[in-house]
């Protein structure tokens, strides 16, 4: 069989909540789908850790689970992609493959001393020039100098190059591609992006920042394009000989899949956070408003594609919150149906500021607020304001982007789980004063890796059979009296002031 005669791509997309792994089909449609949760440990207040080895677990299930549910041989797999939740960071030996650590995910605030050590010599934007963005504790830098700082023997250890960093996509890549025998150490421009250590114009890791957070440059993976051929699945693995061929970080991926090709077009997907990026073309612009200047992929040999972020850091996360802390729900899809039982938020207003604020605030001194209670409220109104912060906060982003881009954004185009929730997706066009569109594979994420490895192997011929497969299923269109908006607008403001200065 040649590469153009197989069937399917797989994609494996490794989120901050769960591992799925997808079949796609020429058309870019779903075939089939493998999906496992994995436990979210919080060893303390402000710590969130995945532990690397059920990650890997999960995945090789979810892959046998995808391919068995297709009745799909690994036979007719033209090529693999690999998508995953961004800067969480995972360190571990190249000799025994055991991570020295558990992975310290994206939300995790433990490295704010390091962020503030770092920002005492130039202040929180003195590196942002180069990498895009403002010291903060999410990025992948402070994770590794904490990892470094305060696992015993690791820092020897890296020095003595006896160990590798990578974000979930180089963990996984190094593992299928053959582990201890062999395994690939790579990532690629848009993960790079997020570590706060390369830069963004030579797409080069920096020796200098690296050299000032005391990072062994050893550690680091080699950087390559989003999609190329990175390596092959080891010949004993569930993807014997299978060009690994597509990397990029969920967010980015998600833009691919959603076909945002055009400077100035955009998409928000709401998982676990909630992130909204905008194609800016092949320049990387900085942000006067608060939002991330990011690679978005480049293919091959193609120029660089950036784009500018608005990263919200709770957003499907405190539906779960709703049902695992509070108990008012049993089941994160109840929560539409709770809060459409009431006719408005009843005067409430919910700051989910649990990692501090991200996009455009950037307030690690931040915790969350429920504000504007009285007497008649209920759970209902709870459950209806906590939807409705994730539409708040997408406004905020869109303001930044809007005043960053110069470019009044027509439509949004959106995916992700809560896209489901159409009591949201309504209030969110009513909130932002903009039509929102869904697509009809809503699965953008893994459908964007996919493309990038079909793309590396000749599966699909590039950006053009992206558009051509890219189909509308739903609109929603802005309702509200404009009054009304600017009414809420002001709570939603004043109820962020609220959520400042908390930490002591
Ligand atoms: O930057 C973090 C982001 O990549 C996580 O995405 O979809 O797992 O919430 P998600």
């Amino acid at each position: 069989m040649t590469d153009t005669e197989r069937k399917y791509v797989l994609a494996i997309d490794q989120g901050t909540t769960s591992s799925r792994t997808i079949l796609f089909n020429h058309a870019g449609e779903v075939v089939s789908v493998g999906q496992l949760e994995h436990e979210q440990i919080f060893p303390h207040a402000g710590w969130v850790e995945h532990d690397p080895n059920e990650i890997w677990d999960n995945v090789r299930q979810t892959i046998g689970m995808a391919l068995g549910s297709a009745e799909a041989n690994h036979h007719e797999v033209a090529a693999v992609g690999v998508t995953n939740q961004r800067e969480t960071t995972i360190i571990w030996d190249r000799a025994t493959g055991k991570p020295v650590y558990n992975a310290i995910v994206w939300q995790d605030t433990r490295s704010q001393d390091l962020v503030d050590r770092l920002a005492a010599d130039g202040g929180p934007d003195r590196f942002r020039s180069i990498v895009g963005e403002t010291l903060s504790t999410y990025a992948s830098i402070t994770k590794i100098m904490w990892i470094l700082e305060n696992v015993p023997g690791v820092r020897e250890r890296a020095e003595r190059g006896e160990l590798a960093f990578g974000n979930p996509d180089t963990w996984l890549i190094w593992n299928i591609t053959g582990g201890t025998e062999g395994g690939v150490h790579v990532t690629d421009v848009t993960n790079a992006s997020r570590t706060m250590l390369m830069d963004l114009r030579t797409l080069q890791w920096r020796e200098d920042i690296c050299e000032i957070a005391g990072i062994p440059m050893s550690l680091l993976p080699e950087i390559r394009s989003s999609s190329e051929v990175y390596g092959y699945g080891r010949q004993t693995g569930l993807l014997p000989g299978k060009p690994i061929a597509g990397d990029l970080g969920d967010q980015q991926a998600a833009t691919f899949g959603q076909a945002c090709f055009q400077p100035g077009m955009a998409k928000n997907t709401y998982g676990t956070g909630c992130f909204m990026l905008m194609n800016t073309g092949t320049e990387p612009q900085l942000s006067d408003n608060g939002l991330i200047t990011t690679v978005c992929y480049k293919i091959g040999d193609k120029p660089t594609v950036y784009a500018l972020e608005g990263s919200i850091a709770v957003s499907g996360s405190l539906i779960q919150w709703l049902r695992d802390n509070l108990e008012i729900i049993a089941t994160a899809p109840e929560v539409e149906a709770l809060a459409a039982s009431v006719d408005d938020n009843g005067g409430v207003y919910f700051v989910p500021a649990f990692s501090g604020l991200f996009a455009p605030h950037w307030r690690g001194d931040a915790r969350g607020a429920i504000v504007g209670m009285t007497r008649y409220n209920t759970k209902a109104h709870i459950a209806r304001a906590a939807l409705e912060s994730t539409a708040f906060q997408t406004r905020e982003v869109l303001d930044a982007m809007e005043a960053d881009s110069k470019v009044k954004l027509e439509q949004l185009r959106v995916d992700g789980g809560m896209t489901a929730n159409s009591l949201l997706m309504q209030f969110q066009a009513d909130i932002l004063d903009t039509e929102v569109v869904l697509p009809v594979v809503a699965e953008t994420t893994a459908l964007g890796a996919a493309y990038a490895a079909g793309i590396a192997v000749g599966f699909w011929s590039g950006e053009e059979d992206v558009v051509a497969n890219w189909a509308e299923a739903k609109r929603w269109k802005p309702e509200m009296e404009p009054a009304e908006r600017e009414r809420q607008l002001r709570q939603w403001k004043k109820a962020i002031s609220k959520t400042l200065d908390w930490v002591d």
